[in-house]
């Protein structure tokens, strides 16, 4: 990822009106300079919300990628800012800078923002190794996720509760992934998790998210099945969970499980629960280089995706991880041989449409 030229210390919300002057296109202007109903009303109309994750260094880096957001999304997600690693520095600790700039970026703009994520084995502070008890380990999973809802009570209205249960190799429908959480609490923290998020916020919306369920491989038929399980045995117990988010990190050279896929979200629909696509991009490492061709596969393959988890109903919001090439975990992890940069987002480097973008347009209804 390229470097910020620039880091606006002192700018809470992040993208100052001088920044956005110099290089904002004049409806993305309009829409950063006054807040809410301004922005709202020069975004697209759109039947199912489009939103996508954002990182705060990058939204102080960058004024274009402000400008973007402000103008195509109406909701972000931050990328990290409410993981453990970045909100809790000490045991007994909250730092909630970074997670309130990016709320405050979303309300002067009129974009919702959703939270990601209250429970993951992942990006844990080292200092939760001191966790050494069923108790510890209870204590420390209320505190906060008491705590980090509650402060966003009204502002955060859908919560990824508890995020990547399911294990890459799930062999059987019942297999969870090991975590600290389930090291002390065994299965019993991921009810817990909802069940402390409802009473801190009763009416937010609580989703179990996770990744690698779109496909039709027997890895992910696996994957797909133990998901399910899941849900269904949280549904059994009356566990609040109220949405089920497909991360759909997409592998762009598999084929997306269309029937698979489709039956498996009309089930979550049939039993009440709401669907979201929470972070779509596109592993683009194992496609052709021409860019032109890429793109085009890219967008088939969303298309793909998106006509199998709205032929049962419409989605509760569809959100990419990311929204321009140039701030992307995909270069990271997934690098390609040639050297080529990777093109996994709906715009490029520069800020440009590509098709990616024609398609979520199409999926969500867009009316202006
Ligand atoms: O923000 C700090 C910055 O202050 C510091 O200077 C810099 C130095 O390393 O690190 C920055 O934090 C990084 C953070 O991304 C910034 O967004 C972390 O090191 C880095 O580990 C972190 O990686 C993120 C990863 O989750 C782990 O939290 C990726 O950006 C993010 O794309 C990835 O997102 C996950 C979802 O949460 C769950 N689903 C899969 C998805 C992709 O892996």
């Amino acid at each position: 990822m390229t470097a910020p030229r620039h880091i606006p210390t002192s700018s809470k919300r992040g993208v100052t009106r001088r920044q956005l002057l110099r290089t904002a296109p004049a409806a993305a202007l309009l829409a950063l300079a006054s807040p809410g109903a301004r922005a709202a009303a020069i975004r697209p109309r759109r039947k199912i919300p489009y939103g996508a994750a954002v990182a705060l260094d990058d939204l102080r880096g960058d004024p274009r990628l402000g400008a973007a957001l402000a103008g195509t999304c109406s909701q972000i997600v931050p990328v990290s800012e409410l993981k453990w690693s970045e909100l809790r520095p000490a045991p007994g600790q909250f730092a909630f800078e970074k997670a309130d700039a990016l709320a405050g970026f979303a309300a002067d703009n009129g974009l919702a923002m959703r939270g990601h994520t209250l429970v993951w084995y992942a990006a844990l502070p080292d200092w939760t190794k001191e966790i050494d008890s069923e108790a510890a380990a209870e204590r420390a999973l209320r505190e906060h996720i008491e705590t980090v809802v509650s402060r966003y009570r009204g502002r955060i209205r859908s919560w990824d509760v508890v995020n990547e249960v399911i294990p890459d190799e799930a062999h059987q429908p019942t297999d969870r992934r090991p975590s600290l959480w389930s090291r002390y609490l065994g299965e019993r923290y991921i009810p817990l998790a909802f069940r402390i998020a409802a009473e801190a916020d009763p009416k937010a919306q609580l989703v179990l998210n996770d990744y690698d369920i779109e496909f039709g491989d027997p890895r992910c038929r696996r994957k797909r099945a133990a998901f399910r399980h899941l849900i269904r045995q949280l549904q059994d117990a009356d566990v609040p969970i109220h949405a089920v988010g497909l991360q759909c990190h997409l592998h762009g050279e598999m084929a997306v499980d269309r029937a698979g896929l489709e039956s498996f979200v009309a089930e979550l629909h049939g039993n009440g629960l709401k669907c979201l696509v929470t972070e779509l991009d596109v592993m683009d490492q194992h496609l052709p280089a021409p860019v032109q061709r890429r793109d085009a596969l890219v967008a088939a393959q969303v298309g793909e995706l998106l006509a199998a988890v709205t032929a049962p109903g419409p989605l509760d919001a569809l959100l990419t991880w990311g929204i321009s090439d140039r701030y992307s975990w995909i270069p990271y992890a997934a690098p390609r041989a040639d050297k080529r940069p990777n093109r996994p987002l709906p715009l490029d480097r520069e800020f440009q449409r590509k098709p990616f973008m024609d398609v979520i347009d199409q999926f969500t209804g867009r009316e202006a």
